[in-house]
């Protein structure tokens, strides 16, 4: 069995494909077995036990680890979050715009992202956005406006409107070499390919586990560099992000010296417990070979876009890619409406139709995204 066909075994895990052609994961990650399981886990460990918080707190540090382990990072690097919105604006609450007025944010970013680092300019803050153009953005217009002024550099890894990938690692040399912070957006990266702090050079990184990770809404992590978390110190807090949880001290603010520092109140524990069973699973998967599976499926679809008179708006080499391909319609939720009746699941930003394979999709999939797509050729732009 090749590498490719062991990823697309996990296929009979999630039961979705019995009823639809789903390429969606962009989005949200099809429900697996296990996933379902860990939601019943919870329900059980609930009904026959009460309150069982003792092990509830071990399966929130489970998670930690679980996540450490997934970038490259140590546990008491890592806040365990509700979103990605959460740590980051938790982080956001640590800076002092006075010496270092300005965030530099690429025009990629996810709305959160840009809303959490504009509410700052309530604070002093300074926000720029690097341009795109054509839909990438190159390393020197990130050199065009990182100065010595600039505090963080927040970018995402794949552009959620349109699949493109930054030049993170470049980034990170040129942030670094004037003295600024990198804050990655990771949520349409983790899990599609791998993923390692230390490798990229980053300071942060935010992420969720509903999309590729194979989980649901309600658990995010924010990781931060060892060492680093002592020196920021959060307003944006809750008694989860004290030195000492159960001491129950109402009477001074003593953070944890851990990137725990940035979490918040009651952890979001039957999300934790779907967040582990994701993580697991797609590990087990393999996210190497599954970026090596995708990116076959993914050069079938855009040959197959050529071939029908459609254009991509994603990057057409792969290295520029994430696991998203948005294709060009002249009326794109219509045609999402129109591939749905077609019992395809897919979705629409910007214009674009966005189709998103994973470990589980196969090349069936794509063949009949392209049979449809041929049907519905008028609303190819
Ligand atoms: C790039 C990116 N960042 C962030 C988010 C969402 O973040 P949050 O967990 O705060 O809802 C998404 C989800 O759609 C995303 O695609």
């Amino acid at each position: 069995m090749s590498a490719t066909e062991s990823v697309a075994a996990c296929r009979e895990r999630f039961p979705i494909f019995e009823r639809l052609v789903y390429l969606n994961s962009c989005s949200q990650g099809a429900l697996s077995d296990s996933v379902r399981a860990a939601y019943e886990a919870y329900l059980t460990d609930w009904y026959d036990k009460g309150a069982p918080w003792e092990y509830w707190i071990e399966r929130a540090e489970t998670a930690r680890s679980t996540f450490a382990r997934l970038v490259g990072g140590e546990p008491d690097e890592v806040a365990v979050t509700t979103s990605l919105s959460a740590g980051v604006s938790a982080l956001a609450s640590t800076f002092d715009w006075n010496e270092r007025p300005r965030v530099v944010i690429s025009d990629f970013e996810f709305p959160t992202v840009g809303q959490i680092w504009h509410a700052q300019e309530l604070r002093g803050a300074e926000v720029v956005h690097v341009p795109q153009s054509d839909g990438v953005i190159p390393v020197e217009r990130f050199d065009e406006l990182i100065d010595e002024r600039t505090a963080l550099v927040s970018l995402t890894a794949v552009c959620y409107r349109n699949g493109a990938r930054l030049p993170v690692e470049e980034v990170v040399e040129l942030a670094h070499s004037r003295g600024a912070l990198v804050l990655l957006d990771a949520y349409q990266a983790i899990g599609t390919y791998p993923i390692d702090v230390q490798v990229l050079g980053i300071d942060f990184l935010g992420a969720g586990v509903l999309k590729y990770l194979l989980a649901s809404a309600g658990l995010g992590f924010l990781w931060c560099r060892g060492g680093l978390s002592e020196q920021l110190l959060p307003t944006q807090t809750g008694w989860f992000a004290d030195r000492n949880i159960f001491e129950m001290d109402i009477h001074d603010y003593s953070p944890s010296p851990t990137a725990r520092r940035f979490e918040s109140g009651t952890p979001p524990i039957p999300a934790i417990y779907a967040g582990i069973a994701g993580i697991k699973l797609i590990s087990e998967i393999g996210i190497a070979a599954t970026r090596e599976h995708v990116t076959g499926l993914n050069e079938r679809l855009i040959a197959g876009v050529d071939e029908l008179g459609g254009s991509v708006a994603t990057p057409r080499e792969s290295e520029q890619r994430g696991a998203l391909v948005c294709i060009r319609s002249t009326d794109a939720p219509a045609l999402v409406r129109a591939l749905a009746a077609d019992g395809i699941v897919t979705s629409d930003r910007d214009g674009n139709l966005r189709i998103s394979a994973h470990a589980y999709n196969v090349e069936s999939d794509i063949d009949a995204v392209l049979a449809a797509l041929a049907r519905h050729r008028s609303l190819l732009a």
